[in-house]
């Protein structure tokens, strides 16, 4: 784990969104990236569109979800919504292509082998970076406390917010693990002590600092 600290928000945000668009220009045949959702990254989106909607280069990039909200993209609550939203002027340019984590079926548990096979199918190699964020209760993803981080060997698993009890799609922990780059977007002197003792506590984030094969670079502000 290597921390990159940040007196604010708009400083973490250019340097991951330049880190982000070099990763990008350096692989010609093409990117792919698993993003948070949640309340923190929308900036880092936003920039990147910034940066994406201002070069030539055409690098195809797929993205996918790290995890989804059972909902329609136009509900609020939807990370793939969120990512039309924030990269909307690159979308414009179909500079990148979203894997979804949904389908039509009425729940993620019905959902997830057809979601899994359209995973292996559309996102087969190592994804160029994972974007994390991390809950105050050390889940990452929507791996909670105390639930599965895999359903069989299928790259995604059905889960439940332990306290919303909203129905979520998530990729598994193996499915995560799969990349060459972590990025751990998390802000505050609290997520910050949860992250420090995660590993004393078994969170789920825990699983990623045991398991990762590369480094988790920690995005971190107050
Ligand atoms: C989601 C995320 C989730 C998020 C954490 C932190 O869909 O909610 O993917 O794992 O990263 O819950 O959320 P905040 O950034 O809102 O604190």
């Amino acid at each position: 784990m290597k921390y990159h600290n940040f007196d604010n928000f708009t400083a973490l945000t250019e340097a991951l969104s330049q880190q982000w668009l070099d990763v990008i220009q350096t692989t010609p045949d093409g990117s792919s990236f698993a993003l948070a959702g949640g309340s923190t990254p929308a900036p880092v989106y936003q920039r990147l569109d910034q940066l994406l909607s201002n070069i030539d280069a055409h690098n195809p990039i797929k993205l996918v979800a790290t995890d989804e909200r059972w909902v329609p993209d136009q509900d609020t609550q939807s990370n793939e919504g969120l990512f039309r939203r924030c990269l909307s002027g690159s979308a414009a340019g179909k500079r990148w292509q979203l894997v979804s984590l949904k389908n039509a079926s009425s729940t993620p548990e019905v959902a997830t082998e057809a979601i899994s096979v359209r995973l292996n199918e559309q996102l087969p190699q190592a994804f160029s970076a994972v974007l994390l964020g991390m809950g105050a209760d050390g889940h990452i993803a929507s791996l909670f406390p105390g639930a599965p981080t895999q359903h069989d060997d299928l790259a995604c698993l059905a889960a439940v917010h332990p306290q919303t009890r909203q129905s979520r799609m998530s990729l598994s922990l193996p499915r995560l693990l799969n990349t060459k780059r972590i990025w751990l977007v998390i802000t505050g002197a609290e997520k910050r002590q949860v992250l420090e003792q995660a590993i004393e506590n078994n969170l789920p984030v825990a699983s990623l600092l045991r398991e990762a094969g590369c480094t988790i670079d920690v995005f971190w502000c107050p």
